[in-house]
């Protein structure tokens, strides 16, 4: 029953086999391209079989470890396993994963971030290396081949045109009513043949409703039933709710200052609390008909396309909590002209992101005093999770938004440092830092101007003064008055983190 209404094409059928079957075209040391992006549409049976097979194998001590490319995050039941059990030589690009983040940090896996929207190119001008087989997950296939994906778009365009050999994962728990919402782009080229991605609005569509894939490229196809992630969001707290706040009253005020239309601009939003207390004060705030221009459709997004203040989503994929899914799969006929879901080289194109005029926001680790902002890293070395699309959006975007609470771990670490130990997002690109102190509108500001206001509206008051105090007394030492700074004293907050557990 299942098979047939799922996979409908006669040749595929006959390449249907388990995955235990299935891996066995997977070698150590190959690289594999896999589905997958914030936790949706990602392989779920595919690597807890390669799990098993590392541990057959290395019984007889055969070594079985592989590079792992995706779209971005992905969930335990891929990053998770196969790090536990030290099978990833490589990953790229973003990944959130507890046991991923130690292998990284502990040294066992070589970790390379990218910006989203570069990974494909990086691929393709063969910057990477070689990719030997992909394995992505599916919704349905038709009849004449055509395939449906699920519920994430990514990389997997790329990494079915660039791998020698293909493995299906077709899963009955993503809905074949996700047929339509898709818009694969094969206009792309390498330089110097490109051409003008001739997209001027989040609704329009410029691809093709399915993904293609050569049929003799693929070799396997395997049935699952597996939900996505899925992560419940927690109600936003009140810190979120400040840092909302602070933002939406910014946006009232450049509406008034004609610097923003009144419909704004299309909105791109990190995934989390702070995002989402975003998106409820927009929806609250009586915005009408706003679009979005984005990596991941997250709940809020979904109300908002309900209550009519957003009218269309654009995105590479879905993040939702288990009940938003429900809602988003008992109503999917009234979504399904305001969702589209497209590769992340165009979901996140800087040339697209540009000509639309973003409003990019952000989470952040840390900022400087003079705006640069750290994403990615703890401590200067420790990786957190990735600059996923945050830099395709800020530094192509019209207004750049990163937002953090001010403190974090009971006040013993201060958000704005004064200097950051990392640098993602430089001063160049970071138009606004906001925490729930205040925001600090930086535009068209020199770094001294950016210190003062940076440390009045941002910085939380337990660090307040002594960021004024490292700021005067860098500007006394007249070593170089462009971006003041003590040299041997910049990172000393963080050393003083680690070597007494307080800033
Ligand atoms: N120093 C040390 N630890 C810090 C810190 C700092 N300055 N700031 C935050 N942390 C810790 C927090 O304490 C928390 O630790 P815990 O898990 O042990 O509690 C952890 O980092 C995450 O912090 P949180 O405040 O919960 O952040 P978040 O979930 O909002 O994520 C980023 C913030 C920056 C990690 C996240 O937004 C990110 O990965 N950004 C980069 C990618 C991106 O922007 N993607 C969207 C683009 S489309």
């Amino acid at each position: 029953m299942f098979a047939k209404s799922r996979i409908e094409c006669p040749e595929l059928r006959k390449k249907i086999m388990s995955a235990e079957e299935a891996v066995s075209f997977i070698h150590d040391k190959q690289t594999v391209g896999m589905s997958g992006f914030t936790g949706a549409g990602y392989p779920k049976s595919i690597p807890a079989a390669l799990v098993e097979k590392a541990k057959k194998l290395r019984v007889s001590n055969q070594p079985f470890r592989i590079n792992l490319w995706t779209g971005a995050s992905t969930a335990p039941e891929l990053d998770g396993v196969l790090a536990a059990i030290d099978g990833i030589n490589m990953r790229l690009p973003y990944q959130s994963d507890p046991v991923c983040r130690q292998q990284i940090n502990d040294g066992l896996m070589d970790y390379v971030d990218i910006h989203l929207s570069e990974v494909s190119q990086n691929a393709w001008s063969g910057f990477l290396g070689k990719l030997d087989i992909a394995v992505i997950e599916v919704a349905a296939i038709h009849a004449d081949g055509r395939i449906i994906p699920s519920s994430s778009v990514g990389n997997n365009k790329t990494w079915v045109e660039q791998a020698d050999m293909v493995i299906l994962e077709v899963n009955d728990q993503q809905s074949v009513k996700l047929e339509g919402m898709h818009d694969i782009y094969y206009g792309t080229a390498l330089p110097p043949n490109r051409k003008p991605i001739l997209l001027t609005s989040p609704s329009d569509r410029i691809g093709e409703k399915y993904l293609s894939i050569p049929i003799e490229k693929i070799v396997a196809v395997v049935e699952t039933s597996a939900p996505d992630r899925n992560s419940a969001f927690n109600p936003p707290d009140d810190v979120s709710n400040q840092i909302a706040d602070h933002i939406l009253d910014f946006f009232t005020h450049e509406i008034k200052k004609g610097r923003l239309p009144k419909g704004l601009l299309p909105i791109q939003s990190g995934v989390g609390n702070i995002p989402n207390a975003v998106l409820s004060g927009l929806e609250n705030g009586g915005y009408k008909n706003l679009t979005a221009y984005t990596e991941v459709i997250q709940d809020g997004m979904l109300g908002m396309l309900k209550s009519g203040s957003l009218s269309v989503v654009s995105a590479t994929a879905f993040s939702l909590s288990p009940q938003a899914l429900d809602e988003f799969n008992e109503n999917i006929d009234f979504y399904r002209d305001k969702i589209i879901l497209r590769q992340q080289d165009i979901s996140n194109h800087p040339e697209i992101a540009r000509r639309l005029g973003i409003i990019a926001m952000n989470g952040l680790i840390e900022a400087d005093i003079y705006g640069n902002v750290n994403s990615t890293h703890i401590m200067g070395s420790r990786i957190m999770n990735g600059i996923g699309g945050s830099g395709d959006f800020a530094r192509n975007g019209y207004l750049s938004i990163f937002m953090t609470p001010s403190i974090c771990k009971n006040g013993s670490i201060s958000a704005i440092v004064p200097m950051v130990s990392h640098v993602d997002h430089t001063e160049h690109d970071v138009k606004v830092i906001v925490t729930e102190q205040g925001l600090a509108d930086l535009r068209g500001l020199s770094p001294r101007q950016r210190a003062k206001v940076v440390i009045e509206k941002c910085a939380h008051p337990l660090f307040k003064d002594r960021l004024y105090d490292y700021f005067d007394r860098a500007c006394a030492s007249k070593r170089g008055m462009h971006t003041p700074h003590i040299l041997n004293e910049a990172l000393s907050w963080h050393h003083n983190f680690e070597t007494n557990g307080q800033m």
